[in-house]
């Protein structure tokens, strides 16, 4: 007898309780639990126990060596930045949930995905857009491909119905939340909900091989349940990402079962559709005719990519009592770091000053390395002074004003030198390994210059 039960789930973690509670014990949230009812039939229950299962029927356990190991068929498509995220493809039997805020640009990027692969049968599954809303979208994206379909449900069990007719070999979900199984009674978009749909959906993707992309939308604090509950369930979690303001958007790998997790994709918002960015240092690089103050290139790593990233600085008498400190793409307890070793060992007094700072292309960038170049914008502009424009910086600022080392220094200097930059300056202790020290001056057409210290480089520079 089926019999109807409900409990209490918080909003943010997934966390279960029977009764309510103010504060979730698992997450630390406020008022986050929500009674969402579940119908589990109580037999189930009983046969969970030890004692009560019977031991009939085959043996279902095998050994390890009567595993087939099969040939992974991979389907490529032709975006080059997805098949990098996802670890060189799409993986039979896969389920990849791609989280992002609304409106950036995810099922633009799903739905070009599936137009563009040809010979792959694909369904497109909404659940928030009309066929019309979606034949618009695809219109602006200008692809046609007659084998790709789509169904505007919600009920997973339409939708399983309908995937049994057609057969698809690549199935996309826009949105987990709006999915609805009838085995669970709250409404679509509650975390009982979005665990049940998903693991129907991660069921069928085992049992056919079907690849299915899940796409979940999350808030502005990357919060909001749904998606963060689903991570341990799913294979591969892509992370779409961007300013709004901005055309460029990433999609990041946070967690993946065939491939890296450092991975990055580099997207452009266009009026039809979303290009990828295959060179992404030629953007991020303002072509500029004179030069500027305030600007300086920093050679840094997103993931296994070297990037050229430009830096932005300006440094302003202070009007007001408290100097301002604002930053874009950076860490503003980064900022303030470099300003405090600059103080303290340059003599430069930011105390009176507004420090602006900003990462071009709206990037958010977290590789150490960018410190040298963001302490040698903050010093262009301090002296109001151009930088040599052919110059680029990679290493991390240390507190007593020692320039470290950083990782994967020949991919970042070959970067540079394939930019056509004239000089590099980097950590002296990057070059301090003897084994490649002396081999790398013929090797790179780029002078590299290797520094120890920050007052050794502000002579150097001015
Ligand atoms: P969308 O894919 O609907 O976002 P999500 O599914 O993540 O909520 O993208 C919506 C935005 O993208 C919308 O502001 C319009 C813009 N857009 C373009 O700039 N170019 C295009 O070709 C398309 C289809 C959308
Ligand atoms: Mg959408």
């Amino acid at each position: 007898m089926a019999k109807l039960k409900s409990a209490f789930f918080c909003q943010h973690c997934g966390y279960e309780s029977a009764k309510w509670l103010g504060k979730c014990p698992a997450c630390n949230e406020w008022n986050t639990f929500v009674e969402e009812l579940i119908t589990k039939d109580k037999s189930e229950f009983q046969k969970q126990s030890w004692k009560e299962t019977p031991a009939h029927g085959t043996m279902k356990t095998i050994s390890i060596l009567d595993v087939k190991s099969s040939e992974e068929k991979r389907i490529y498509s032709s975006d080059q930045e997805l098949n990098r995220v996802l670890g060189g493809g799409i993986v039979p039997g896969s389920i990849v949930l791609v989280a992002g805020e609304p409106g950036i640009g995810k099922s633009t990027l799903f739905l070009q995905l599936g137009l563009q692969l040809e010979g792959i049968r694909t369904l497109y599954i909404s659940g928030e857009e009309s066929e019309q809303q979606i034949k618009m979208r695809a219109d602006r994206i200008q692809l046609v491909n007659d084998d790709f379909y789509l169904l505007t449900e919600t009920s997973t069990n339409i939708i399983f119905q309908e995937i049994k007719k057609l057969k698809p070999d690549l199935v996309i979900i826009d949105s987990i939340q709006t999915l609805q199984t009838p085995h669970v009674e709250s409404g679509p978009g509650s975390i009982s909900q979005i665990r049940e749909t998903a693991a129907e959906l991660q069921r069928f993707a085992k049992e056919t091989q079907t690849p299915v992309f899940l796409i979940g939308h999350i808030t502005k604090d990357g919060s909001i349940a749904g998606p963060k509950i689903l991570e341990h369930m799913v294979d591969t979690v892509l992370q779409f990402e961007g300013d709004r303001h901005y055309a460029y958007r990433i999609l990041r790998t946070m967690k993946n079962r065939f491939g890296s997790t450092s991975e990055l994709g580099i997207y452009e918002m266009r009026e039809n559709g979303m290009r990828p960015v295959t060179n992404p240092s030629e953007i991020l690089i303002t072509q500029k005719e004179d030069q500027l103050s305030g600007i300086a290139i920093a050679a840094t790593m997103e993931g296994m990519r070297p990037m050229l990233i430009e830096v932005q600085a300006l440094v302003t008498q202070s009007v007001y009592g408290t100097p301002q400190r604002t930053v874009t793409g950076f860490d503003l307890r980064r900022l303030q770091l470099l300003l405090a070793v600059l103080e303290k060992r340059g003599g430069f007094h930011f105390g009176m000053k507004d420090v602006f700072l900003n990462i071009a292309g709206g990037l958010k960038v977290e590789d150490p390395s960018i410190d040298l170049a963001v302490l040698c914008a903050l010093l262009s502009s301090y002296e109001d002074t151009p930088l040599h424009p052919k110059i680029c910086f990679a290493g991390e600022v240390g507190l007593s004003g020692e320039i470290r080392a950083v990782n994967r220094i020949e991919q970042r200097i070959s970067e540079a030198e394939k930019l056509g930059f004239d000089k590099m300056i980097i950590s002296k202790y990057n070059q301090s390994n003897p084994k490649e020290g002396k081999q790398k001056a013929p090797k790179f057409n780029i002078e590299v210059v290797p520094m120890g210290k920050v007052e050794e480089l502000y002579q150097y520079l001015f």
